[in-house]
């Protein structure tokens, strides 16, 4: 099983930018903690930032043809603007979980907008970076339940 954990704007800055709503944590630490995480659960993961719109659209699409089996996205603030994104993964039909470091519905009233949630099996929000684990997890109940079908 292969997952793509895709993490968007700002979110390499982890560690610096607003630790008050983001935690201490950065993001090399939350990279290894994803690595050990697919690791004891028997599967491979992929983790990818950008910064732009585009390239997050490209590896949703480069996901399809590799295969790929779920993915974890974060797109950051694009989560709140971006029918974009919305329609890569409505065109490719991979599994996706939603995450949120904070959690968005207890922030201003534009965060409470999520684009991408419709092609979204869950939002998982405001569980800080453990969230990615738990998105991992459940990702990795969902597809099993899928293939023992
Ligand atoms: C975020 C929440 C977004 O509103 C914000 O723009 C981010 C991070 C989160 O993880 O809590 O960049 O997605």
């Amino acid at each position: 099983m292969k997952l793509l954990i895709l993490n968007g704007p700002n979110l390499n800055m982890l560690g610096i930018r607003e630790p008050q709503h983001y935690g201490k944590e950065n993001y090399k630490t939350l990279c290894e903690r994803i690595e050990a995480h697919a690791q004891t659960l028997g599967i491979s993961a992929e983790v990818y930032q950008s910064n732009h719109e585009g390239a997050l659209v490209d590896k949703i699409q480069e996901a399809f043809f590799e295969k790929v089996d779920g993915i974890v996205f974060n797109p950051g603030a694009y989560t709140h603007t971006s029918i974009a994104l919305l329609d890569a993964l409505k065109a490719v039909s991979i599994p996706t979980v939603e995450v949120h470091i904070s959690d968005v519905d207890q922030r201003e009233d534009f965060r409470k907008v999520s684009y991408i949630r419709a092609a979204c099996l869950q939002t998982i929000s405001g569980h800080g970076t453990d969230g990615y684990l738990e998105a991992m997890t459940l990702l990795y109940q969902h597809l099993k339940g899928a293939n023992a079908k």
